[in-house]
């Protein structure tokens, strides 16, 4: 079968139209759900970030980029979206902050609220609104939402005792008390949990405890809370979850069962504290909203200020489709807290999913800021100017999205060399370069198409659908690579029928094979919009496409016959070893550091006598030879001048930290006077000393300056 390919974008034969967009509706887009409920607009949120730190790739990787896709791409659909989100700026690591740098806690949030919403910017992490909770709009509405619940009797008031600096005139927040962990003794273990063993904690169970305030022994005092009851939510929250959300993700389902299981307890939604939004009722001076009960509440508040007079659409119409893009560690406070706390309420609707995925790991090691075990993303644009694409592109190939995932800079050049540029950017580059060779830039005007050509545009035009159906199950990585098998289409297609062979011979033929390949190009700028857009904006720039249009995603008439394209450009670049290496040697460098600073020598070891000393029998010897023995990764071979006519032959465990070539001349300590053993059928006759580094390393003692040959040690 053959077609003429002229018919295909000439409006008149709309009925040989190969795009497979011909059933989408923009002006009426209405999102089927499996619950069969239908939505008219869909309100993102992601998770706010604390202003206690900047923004890193586990944080991008977790929640931001995936849920920028996801908008992106119902913009281009053309449905009614909001994507919100803010700084969360309460809670006590914020005061911790200022206290330690001697600055208020408004400065802490100030600066970081600074730096979070510029690497969103340069990110193209694409908000409606960036606010914060330190805003006018949010403490009138988290205020105005806790005097609901408390005038509709939602809370329990309780009194409970709880500790009290009495030197500092105030109660202690959890992590403000240290003392001695119960279960490993670990004396600097904190009020919320103890860091060397990992167990969670109450205040109330630290032996000695101390204030970090003031480092007086804090009294325990008698204080009121409002407690939200979520015992009595569980019989809603458990059906409502389990049963009408069955299609959540399985990490979210597996951490909510367990709460449930564990049966849900009343939880504290205010605390004894000067930082937050005060609880809005009489008598409770001194007292703030919990900062995860005003965080989400946040949600509603910066709605509220970017749209004034409609936010209530957006949370109070049952045809709002509200999703919670989170990382796990934040899963009970979206999935149970704050559906109880808008339940409560009364007026609101309820998440219909939280996609929440999980940790994001850094060269095989938890991210950290405390640490700065992390690749912070300020610091990533002064390395890799421009390159934000390549690392919304890595990390989304590796999203955390079913389990933990680990980030590699070995993994990021490989994908960057290997995909970006070798399939994506060597296709778009191969066609434009054709095209700028045989034609001056101009879009061909193609002829026949063969059967090739078609099966070719068939395949392609499936990519749209697949993409749709993954990104719609938030399935952000499979999609991604999806939208990647239009360029390796594209390479295919070029590298089968080789038009710089047939140039020569069958130049009709080449142009049909250019403009079928531009289109391809074209297609790719569309389907990369919502996961690269700077790439895709670049690309668009390059071939004078105005938009991107979704619907047209899969047609073959994207650029017409005639349009002059842009010299061609390279999309991607190749990122060579030493860019790598360097930034896994800022990271070693982080963790010798880290080390340093946490260095504590080995105790102490039981005392002995000086006779029991003076049993040891330790000299000086010259290395006379040091060889590897065979067989054994961790022996070395020693022949030492120890004063003696007969050189000594000792056997030491130290060959993972000498070259034995290094070791040739130099004076070392050793054990004389040890029985001799044999080691890999050597005869050892000693034990060279060495020290231990704090990495771990051995390090063997020299004396300071040469001396004989079997001196003594003493
Ligand atoms: N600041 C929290 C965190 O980083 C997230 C708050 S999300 C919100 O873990 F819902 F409370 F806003
Ligand atoms: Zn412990």
């Amino acid at each position: 079968m053959r077609a003429f390919l002229a018919s295909v974008f000439n409006p008149l034969h709309q009925g040989y139209c190969l795009s497979l967009s011909a059933s989408y509706n923009s002006k009426n887009p209405q999102l089927l759900l499996p619950m069969s409920k239908t939505f008219q607009r869909t309100l993102v949120t992601a998770a706010l970030p604390y202003a206690n730190g900047g923004v890193h790739i586990g944080h991008l990787a977790g929640v931001y980029v995936p849920s920028d896709i996801y908008v992106r791409y119902l913009r281009l659909k053309g449905e009614e979206v909001l994507f919100v989100c803010g700084s969360d700026e309460h809670g006590v690591p914020i005061t911790i902050r200022a206290r330690k740098e001697g600055i208020t806690p408004q400065e802490v949030c100030d600066r970081y609220h600074g730096i979070i919403s510029k690497s969103f910017a340069d990110f193209g992490i694409s908000f409606d609104i960036y606010s914060r909770t330190t805003s006018k709009v949010h403490a009138e509405t988290a205020s105005q939402f806790f005097r609901t619940l408390y005038d509709k009797g939602e809370f329990v008031e309780q009194e409970s005792e709880q500790y009290y600096d009495e030197e500092a005139k105030t109660f202690l927040a959890d992590r403000y008390i240290t003392g001695e962990c119960p279960h490993c003794h670990n004396d600097k273990a904190y009020g919320d949990q103890c860091e060397k063993c990992g167990t969670a904690l109450s205040p109330l169970e630290l032996i000695n405890p101390t204030s970090a305030v003031s480092g007086a022994k804090p009294v325990l005092k008698k204080t009121k809370h409002w407690y939200l009851p979520l015992d009595k939510h569980q019989q809603w929250l458990e059906p409502w979850i389990t049963q009408e959300h069955p299609e959540w993700r399985t990490n979210v389902m597996g951490q909510c069962k367990s709460w449930f299981d564990m049966g849900l307890q009343p939880r504290a939604v205010s605390r004894d504290l000067d930082w937050g939004i005060p609880v809005p009722v009489e008598g409770a001076e001194g007292k703030v909203l919990y900062v995860w009960f005003d965080a989400p509440i946040g949600y509603i508040s910066n709605t509220r200020e970017l749209l004034p007079d409609t936010w209530e659409k957006w949370w109070k119409s049952d045809d709002t489709r509200l999703l919670h893009f989170i990382g796990k560690d934040n899963i009970v406070f979206h999935c149970i807290v704050f559906p109880a706390m808008l339940k409560a309420e009364g007026s609101y609707i309820l998440p219909d999913n939280v996609p929440s995925n999980e940790f994001l790991n850094l060269e095989d090691d938890k991210i950290s800021t405390s640490r700065n075990w992390a690749v912070w993303l300020d610091e990533y644009l002064v390395d890799f100017p421009n390159k934000q694409d390549v690392l919304r592109y890595v990390l989304t190939a590796n999203a955390p999205e079913t389990k933990d995932n680990n980030f590699t800079w070995k993994d990021f050049q490989a994908r960057n060399n290997n995909e970006l540029v070798a399939v994506y950017g060597n296709f778009v580059n191969r066609a434009l370069v054709l095209t700028q060779k045989y034609y001056d830039g101009v879009v061909p005007t193609p002829s026949v198409l063969t059967d090739y050509d078609q099966a070719t545009i068939a395949e392609f035009q499936g990519v749209k659908a697949e993409v749709e159906r993954l990104l719609d199950a938030f399935r952000f990585r499979d999609a991604q690579k999806e939208a990647m098998n239009l360029a390796r289409i594209g390479n295919k297609y070029l590298a089968d029928l080789e038009p710089w062979k047939l140039i020569k011979t069958e130049s009709e033929r080449v142009k049909t094979i250019l403009f079928l390949s531009l289109q391809l190009v074209a297609n790719l700028s569309i389907a990369f919009e919502p996961f690269l857009p700077f790439s895709s904006q670049k690309l668009r720039g390059w071939l004078g496409l105005e938009k991107a249009e979704w619907e047209r995603l899969g047609a073959t008439d994207l650029i017409a016959s005639g349009t002059t394209i842009a010299a061609p450009e390279l999309l991607f670049e190749k990122i060579e070893d030493a860019v790598v290496e360097a930034q896994v040697q800022k990271l070693l460098d982080t963790k010798a550091a880290n080390e340093a600073a946490n260095y504590q020598p080995e105790p102490i070891k039981t005392a002995v006598t000086f006779e029991d000393f003076e049993k040891l029998d330790i000299r000086v010897g010259k290395i006379l030879a040091c060889e590897k023995v065979k067989k054994a990764d961790k022996l070395l071979c020693f022949t030492i001048d120890d004063g003696t006519p007969t050189p000594r032959t000792i056997v030491s465990g130290i060959a993972q930290h000498y070259q034995p070539e290094a070791l040739v001349g130099k004076e070392v300590c050793f054990i004389a006077n040890f029985p001799p053993r044999k080691l890999k059928g050597i005869e050892s006759q000693g034990m060279i000393l060495s020290a231990v580094d704090a990495d771990g390393s051995l390090v063997v003692i020299t004396p300071e300056r040469e001396v004989r040959g079997g001196s003594q040690v003493g």
